[in-house]
C-alpha cells in the first residue's frame, strides 16, 4: 500500500471518512477535560504543521498524528505534568514569544481495519521529520497506554515498568514507542482532568452510579471518584512520558 503523508489542514476531509478514523479510538469521556477545550481551537490554529494525516492511494485518510511545541530544558522535572499542560505551554509560549525546542507528540490514530501493521509508528515517523523541519531538537510524548485500562487499580508508575519476557513493555502502545527508538522518562499520574455531572457520566459510561465513591469504568486507565453531594465525577487520566531519539 503507497501512503502519504499530508498536513491535516492541506484539504477538507469527507465528514464520513473522518468518522471511520475516529470510530474506535477513544472513550466518549475524552473530551471531558475542560482546561483542553480552552486551547484545542488556538492549537489547531497555531501548529497546523505539526497536524499530519496518512493518506492511501486513493486519497482515503488512513491514520492521524499531531503535536505541540514546547520549550524544555531536558529533565524529567521539567516535563508539563502530561498532556493538558502542553497544550497549556505551546499556547501560552507561542503568545509569549517563546521558542520551542522540543515537540510534544499528543495523539495518534489509526483507522480501525488498519490497526497492527505499523501505521502509527509512519505517523509518529512524520511527526519527529516535521519536528525536525520546526527546528525541534527533542521530541516527547505522553502516552496513553491502551492496555492500561485493563488495570485500571495498577498506579501507573507500578504499570509502566511491566514488560514482557523479551523486554519490551506489556503495553502495545508503549512498544511502538519503544520500537521507534523511545524510552519511558516518567510518570504522568494526572495527564489529564475529567470532570462532569453525574448524569454526564452515566451517559458516557452507559453505567449508573447510584452512590458516592470510587468506579471501574470502560475504557477508563483508572478510577471514576463520584460524589454525589456535589453532583460531579471526576476521573484523572494517567499517562506515561516518553522520549525519542
Ligand atoms: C494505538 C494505535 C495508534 C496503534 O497503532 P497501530 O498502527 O495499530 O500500531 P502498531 O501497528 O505498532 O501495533 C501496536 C500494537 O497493537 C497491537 N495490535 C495488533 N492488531 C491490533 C488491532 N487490530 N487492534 C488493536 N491493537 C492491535 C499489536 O499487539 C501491536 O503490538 P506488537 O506488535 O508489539 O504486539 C492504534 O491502535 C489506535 O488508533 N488506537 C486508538 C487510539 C489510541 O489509543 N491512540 C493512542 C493514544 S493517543
Amino acid at each position: 500500500m503507497a501512503l502519504k503523508i499530508e498536513r491535516t489542514d492541506a484539504r477538507t476531509w469527507p465528514d464520513e471518512q473522518m468518522k471511520e478514523l475516529f470510530s474506535e479510538g477513544f472513550p466518549e469521556f475524552i473530551t471531558a477535560d475542560r482546561l483542553v477545550k480552552d486551547y484545542l481551537g488556538r492549537v489547531r490554529e497555531y501548529f497546523a504543521d505539526l497536524n499530519l494525516m496518512l493518506v492511501d492511494e486513493s486519497g482515503v485518510p488512513v491514520a492521524s498524528g499531531w503535536g505541540v511545541p514546547i520549550r524544555w530544558d531536558g529533565t524529567a522535572d521539567a516535563l508539563p505534568s502530561g498532556y493538558t499542560q502542553s497544550l497549556a505551554r505551546a499556547v501560552e509560549g507561542r503568545e509569549q514569544g517563546v521558542e520551542a525546542d522540543t515537540l510534544v507528540v499528543c495523539g495518534a490514530i489509526v483507522t480501525p481495519s488498519l490497526k497492527g501493521r505499523g501505521l502509527a509508528g509512519e505517523v509518529i515517523t512524520a511527526l519527529c521529520r516535521a519536528a525536525g523541519e520546526a527546528g525541534l531538537a527533542r521530541v516527547v510524548a505522553p502516552v496513553r497506554p491502551t492496555t492500561k485500562a485493563r488495570y485500571p487499580l495498577t498506579p501507573i508508575e507500578t504499570f509502566m515498568a511491566w514488560k514482557r519476557e523479551d523486554g519490551m513493555s506489556l503495553d502495545p502502545w508503549i512498544r511502538t514507542h519503544q520500537r521507534l527508538g523511545a524510552e519511558i522518562l516518567a510518570a504522568a499520574p494526572v495527564s489529564q482532568t475529567m470532570t462532569g455531572t453525574v448524569a454526564e457520566w452515566e451517559r458516557w459510561s452507559g453505567m449508573a452510579f447510584p452512590a458516592s465513591g470510587d468506579y471501574v469504568i470502560p475504557d477508563g486507565l483508572s478510577l471514576l471518584t463520584v460524589d454525589r453531594s456535589a453532583d460531579q465525577g471526576v476521573y484523572r487520566e494517567p499517562n506515561v512520558w516518553m522520549r525519542h531519539r
